[in-house]
Parts: structure tokens; C-alpha cells; sequence
């Protein structure tokens, strides 16, 4: 199994990591990505990334940050890009909900990291909040950068719209398990473009709703994507991995 999207660097994790990571690695979780929100949450992920086998960073500023970043925070983060473990910018994106209310300037920051990993040909984590038209709009205009929908929680309508692009990519967290739109969406979710996440400390699935998430849980969400598409569990586990394998190409060397 492979958690793509997780939080070890939050500050949740910081009394038992070594654990949390064990008990994931026991119940088959090969690999985990560390994803950063702002600056310092990047470089933490990274050192977490550098520090156990398996475990990947993707770094990169939030829409939340895109009244108080500085060009340095950007330059930094750039920076990050040619560390080894480092597999994705993200997450970035628009979020007209709780984010600033120049979306003017959410979307200049959108705009310079996507060109930063276009740059160094690395693939970008949404985040989409009451902002998925605008988003769209802007990702349209990089057909050769591979995008993945982090936590995706649209419809059947959705769905079908990012059915239409081979470079854009879906990812299911433990909404998937307790919202039945997101399960009818899934039913079409591309085969090849589609694999699964935690999301932790947030979004534990069922059965462990209420709880702090933790990478081990991925598999509960998985189990609940077989039973929707209707195959076993490790063939849901083949092609997730498969899919995930594809688009962060983790352990390649990249120039
Ligand atoms: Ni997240």
C-alpha cells in the first residue's frame, strides 16, 4: 500500500512518529508521502523523508500562504526540489473557503509553483476548496504537468470532467468511506489515474472516525475502494500502487 498524502510533520506526531510509522509498515504501508504546507512544515518533511526508508517528501506553500510568503519562502522551497527524496510540489492550489480573500494573489501563487515543478519536472498536489471551476482554469493551460486531486470530494460531474485529461490524476481519502457522493464518483474514477491517501492526523476513515488518522489507516479506505470498483482488495492494491508508482516515480533519478 502507499499512503501519497499524510502530515508526520505535523506537530500530532511529534511524541510517537518512530511508532506510527512502524505500525504502518506492519499492516503493509510500503511507502508514505510527508506533505508540506508552508515553509518550515516543507523542511520538516523532508528531514522526516530523509530520515526512514520509504517515506517521501513533497514541499511547497499553501493558498493560506499566499498574502505572507515571502520571495525567499519561494526560493527555498525551490530549493527542496533537488533534494532525492523530494517527489512532488504541493500541496498548493485555490481554497476560496477559508483561504485569503485576494484570490488574485491565491492564484499568482498557484501559478509561480506550478511552473516551479514544471521546471524540475516534478508532478503537483491539489488542494481545491469551493474553488474547483478556477482551478481548472489554471491547470488547463499545463497539459504537461501531471496533477493529482488530493482528498477529492466532487461528484459523479466532477469526475468525469478530470476523466477527460490523461495528465490529471485522483487521489481518495476517508471521505470515501462516510460520503456517499464521493463513493458514486469513485465507481468512475479512471483505473489508471487513481490511488488513495490518509490525509493524517485529519479524516480518519471508518471505522476509526473521531480518532487521530495515522498512515495505517490507508487501508480501510482502499478496502472500501475494492468493494466499489468490485475487485479484491490486493488487486485495488496492485493498481493503486501502480498508479502512485507511476506518477511520483519514487526511487528514479531524476535530473
Ligand atoms: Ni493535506
Amino acid at each position: 500500500m502507499t499512503d501519497t498524502h499524510s502530515h508526520l510533520n505535523d506537530r500530532q506526531f511529534a511524541k510517537d512518529l518512530e511508532e506510527v510509522i512502524r505500525r504502518a509498515k506492519e499492516v503493509g504501508v510500503r511507502r508514505i508521502n510527508v506533505v508540506g504546507y508552508d515553509l518550515s512544515s516543507s523542511q520538516r518533511a523532508v528531514e522526516i523523508a530523509d530520515r526512514y526508508e520509504g517515506l517521501y517528501a513533497v514541499v511547497g506553500l499553501h493558498p493560506y500562504e499566499a498574502q505572507r510568503y515571502s520571495d525567499s519562502d519561494l526560493a527555498n522551497v525551490e530549493t527542496l526540489l533537488s533534494h532525492p527524496k523530494v517527489v512532488a510540489v504541493g500541496e498548493i492550489g485555490l481554497d476560496y473557503y477559508r483561504g485569503p480573500r485576494d484570490h488574485k494573489a491565491q492564484r499568482a501563487l498557484f501559478r509561480l509553483q506550478i511552473d516551479l515543478a514544471r521546471r524540475h519536472k516534478k508532478p503537483v498536489v491539489l488542494h481545491v476548496r469551493d474553488a474547483y471551476g478556477d482551478v481548472l482554469d489554471v491547470i488547463r493551460d499545463f497539459p504537461d504537468v501531471l496533477f493529482v486531486f488530493h482528498s477529492f470530494s466532487g461528484n459523479e460531474e466532477d469526475m468525469a470532467e478530470i476523466l477527460k485529461w490523461d495528465n490529471w490524476y485522483v487521489s481518495f481519502s476517508g471521505m470515501l468511506t462516510f460520503l456517499a457522493h464521493i463513493r458514486r464518483a469513485a465507481r468512475i474514477s479512471p483505473r489508471d489515474r487513481t490511488f488513495v491517501e490518509t490525509d493524517a492526523p485529519y479524516l480518519s476513515p471508518v471505522p476509526m472516525r473521531g480518532r487521530r488518522n495515522e498512515p495505517a489507516f490507508v487501508r480501510y479506505t482502499l478496502k472500501r475502494l475494492s468493494e466499489i470498483w468490485k475487485v479484491d482488495f490486493e488487486e485495488a492494491e496492485r493498481i493503486t500502487d501502480s498508479n502512485a508508482q507511476e506518477f511520483f516515480r519514487y526511487d528514479m533519478k531524476r535530473v
